[in-house]
């Protein structure tokens, strides 16, 4: 029987509190210990779970029999919590994106590879149940070959984070919402970006809310990425997925419906009671079970990182880039 994963969460903001209760939900999980530099967010969600609550990432990873970790911390904070996770021998589920240069990608992916645990990236579509059937239709090959996608993410939010808006911490839409196109789209199609350009809206004294992207593939595919966020105001966000292909198309929306068109009619269907969180740490814990079925790691995430990156650099220097290996 697999035992129960002694699980620290690294940042009790948004996703920290959603992972905890995602985690517990699989029955696979215990939190055990909560980092936050909010000390009473920390004790609040450690509360929740009878565990012990940290003001730090050092504190955090030095409880004894610590099994994992979930880093769920701005994201220019994901190299210095991975160092202190591969110092404790734990496991780690790092949200993307991974890390914001590609130095720190190459430390992450040097303590990485010197440890036996898992390591696994928050590329979070992956789990979801529309994606999930997009990308086995795509691998079946009804539709033939995908040669266009739209990826459009519009959000407004008063509630976002400071960070989210602080170059200096990561933050900006390319950082914070990029990763999650570049990642899913080379994993549906099963091939990788060969150039990418960009065009930004940066407000004075803030990072990018806006970034325009267009993307090629090996495969011969081309993207155009929208990803824009409100500050100011609350909004439904409005998220659509299109993929043309050689005999049909692919389309998933913001109420989580996939629509597939072929000449033989319409498939559609709606997963919107889809706990894609859920699936996200059954995927961890089956990981760190050894169960041998394939996750977004630091390979992947480091993947879109270059694209990412490639993206920043386009937007600055006004030519196509070729994302770096
Ligand atoms: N997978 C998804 O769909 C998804 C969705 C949203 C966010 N994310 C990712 O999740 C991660 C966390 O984002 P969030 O929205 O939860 O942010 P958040 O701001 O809500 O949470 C981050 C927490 O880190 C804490 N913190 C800041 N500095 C710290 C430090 N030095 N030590 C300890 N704690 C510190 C903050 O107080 C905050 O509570 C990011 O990587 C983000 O991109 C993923």
């Amino acid at each position: 029987m697999a035992t129960t994963i002694r699980l620290g969460v690294l940042g009790a903001g948004i996703m920290g509190r959603r992972v905890a209760a995602a985690a517990v939900g699989t029955g696979r999980f215990e939190v055990v210990a909560v980092a936050d530099a909010d000390r009473v967010r920390a004790e609040s969600l450690a509360g929740e779970y009878g565990a012990s609550a940290h003001g730090g990432v050092a504190d955090l990873c030095a409880v004894p029999d610590l099994d994992a970790v979930y880093v769920g911390l701005p994201h220019a904070l994901h190299l210095e919590a991975c160092a202190a996770a591969a110092a404790a021998g734990v496991h780690v589920l790092v949200d993307k994106p991974l890390c914001t240069t590609a130095a720190e990608a190459d430390r992450i992916g040097a303590l990485a590879a010197a440890s036996d645990r898992v390591w696994m990236v928050g590329f979070s579509y992956r789990y979801r149940a529309e994606w999930q059937r997009a990308q086995q239709i795509i691998a079946g090959g009804e539709l033939g070959l995908p040669y266009f996608v739209l990826d459009t993410a519009i959000e407004a939010y008063v509630s976002t984070p400071g960070w989210y808006w602080d170059a200096a911490a990561g933050g900006g839409t390319i950082q914070l919402q990029s990763h999650h196109s570049f990642d899913r789209i080379a994993w549906l199609i099963d091939s990788d970006a060969t150039g990418v350009s960009c065009r930004i809206v940066r407000p004075p004294g803030s990072a990018e809310v806006s970034a325009q992207i267009s993307a090629t593939y090996r495969s011969g595919l081309v993207a155009g990425i929208s990803l824009s966020f409100g500050r100011t105001y609350d909004a439904v966000p409005r998220t659509l997925f299109v993929l043309q292909a050689e005999r049909g198309m692919l389309e998933i929306d913001e109420d989580r419906t996939l629509r597939v068109t072929t000449a033989d009619g319409v498939l559609t269907e709606s997963h919107a009671d889809d706990d894609w969180l859920g699936h996200e740490l059954g995927a961890f814990a089956g990981a760190v079970d050894g169960d041998g079925f394939p996750f977004p790691g630091i390979a992947a995430g480091r993947a879109a990182l270059q694209c990412a990156l490639a993206a920043e650099r386009a937007a600055t220097s006004d030519s196509w880039m070729v994302p770096d290996a």
